[in-house]
């Protein structure tokens, strides 16, 4: 018996593989500061429990696949708040966090071997979600020294092919932090109307945009109304990486009709979860700025540090909550398993994400870490002037 070639050819997430041996640092008494994986430690709204504690069904029953028609009345009103955007509650489904949007969105888009854009590095579990519906990812070679920005005519007309299918977007970026201006964002309209592609735009980061940039959305965009699939999720937004919500947005019929098939063979996503997620949506303009803010503080933190290492190529995020950073260092996995392994200062270490898993093209990112900041701004400081002292006593060994 043996397991299907795509599930052999599948990658062990680089942001989560190294779980265990943190683990076993933390075991013997060592504090380990956690920036590779983008869990928040901001507070989830207390709106969200607030809601669950009043839910008062004596049966916690199957919801519809579409997703709490209350829910998608409240993502409907936030785009409408937010953005001045039009997504009716029928051009909304829920589902398990933006992982499963992204999921069900490629099984309904993609032919085996149909190639989809994507500017690298990338999420890397875009590698997982592409693979496994027989897609293919064509990367857009980005670096540091070009600032990761991808919106160049050049760069993207270079990656079509006949195969092309869809661009994807992930605005703001993770794991770069690099966020497309409003300029740039017509001009991949533009190139995906030339091209006839889907546009899928991941906004999961929507908010987090920096240095006094105001939040934007492909989905007011009027002219890529029938090819643009927006991807959302409440996670990041509010904190609520655990509440496994989030959705896609289409104005496409014959798209969402596609998606709906699929989230009927999964029956529905947790009912009391979407409850919560309600109250989530309907909270105030202000919660975004604090958030915002809060995040501004943690990225001002991180790069302050961060930038002052020696031979460390370090670009300013504008966006999300992701820096990547290239290190004086051959390969940054081998640095992750000394920092984990041997590094101690005080007893405190730190982790982070190895990037080569965060490019397409073989090679690429071996150099490179992200880093989620994600803690409070005291803390960051400290995290990075760990890495800081890794780096010097990994060099001199
Ligand atoms: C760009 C991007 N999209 C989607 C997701 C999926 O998040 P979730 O499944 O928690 O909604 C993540 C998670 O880190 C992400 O960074």
């Amino acid at each position: 018996m043996e397991v299907s070639k795509i599930a052999s050819s599948l990658q062990f997430s680089p942001i989560r593989r190294f779980n265990p041996i943190a683990a076993e640092a933390a075991k013997s008494g060592v504090k380990v500061y956690k920036l590779n994986i983008g869990q928040p430690d901001v507070k989830t709204p207390d709106v969200f429990l607030d809601k669950i504690k009043n839910f008062d069904e004596s049966v916690i029953a199957y919801q519809e696949s579409q997703g709490d028609s209350a829910l998608r009345e409240a993502i409907s009103k936030y785009f409408k708040n937010e953005f001045s955007v039009n997504f009716k509650p029928d051009e909304i489904i829920t589902t398990m966090g933006g992982s499963e949007a992204i999921t069900i969105m490629f099984a309904c888009i993609l032919n085996p071997d149909d190639e989809v854009l994507m500017p690298e590095p990338y999420y890397t579990n875009y590698s997982t979600f592409i693979s496994t519906s027989g897609g293919k990812i064509k990367p857009v070679t980005t670096g540091p020294d070009d600032g990761y920005n991808y919106a160049k005519e050049e760069l993207l007309e270079d990656a079509i092919s006949d195969k092309t299918k869809a661009i994807c977007i992930i605005n703001p970026n993770n794991p770069t932090g690099y966020v497309l201006s409003e300029d740039e964002m017509e001009f991949i309209a533009d190139f995906a109307i030339k091209h006839d592609l889907w546009i899928i735009a991941d906004e999961v980061y929507r908010e987090f945009v920096y240095d006094g940039k105001k939040a934007m959305t492909f989905a007011s965009i009027e002219r890529i109304k029938d090819r643009l699939i927006v991807i959302d999720s409440v996670s990041k937004r509010y904190s609520a990486c655990g509440a496994r919500v989030g959705f896609i947005a289409s104005h496409n019929e014959e798209f969402m009709q596609s998606v709906l098939k699929f989230c009927q063979g999964r029956l529905c996503i947790p009912t009391i979860d979407q409850v919560g997620a309600t109250a989530l949506f309907e909270l105030p303009h202000s919660y975004y700025e604090e958030a915002r803010d809060e995040y501004e503080a943690r990225r001002d933190a991180a790069y302050e540090e961060i930038s002052q290492i020696p031979d460390v190529v370090c670009v300013k995020p504008k966006g999300a909550f992701y820096l990547s950073a290239e290190l004086p260092v051959d390969d940054a996995e081998d640095f992750l398993m000394f920092m984990l392994k041997e590094f101690r200062d005080n007893n405190e270490t730190t982790m982070f994400a190895p990037c080569a898993g965060f490019y397409a093209s073989e090679g690429k990112g071996k150099k490179e870490i992200r880093l989620a900041y994600v803690l409070n701004p005291k803390d960051m400081k400290r995290a990075c002037e760990l890495i800081k002292l890794g780096i010097a006593e990994y060099n001199s060994k």
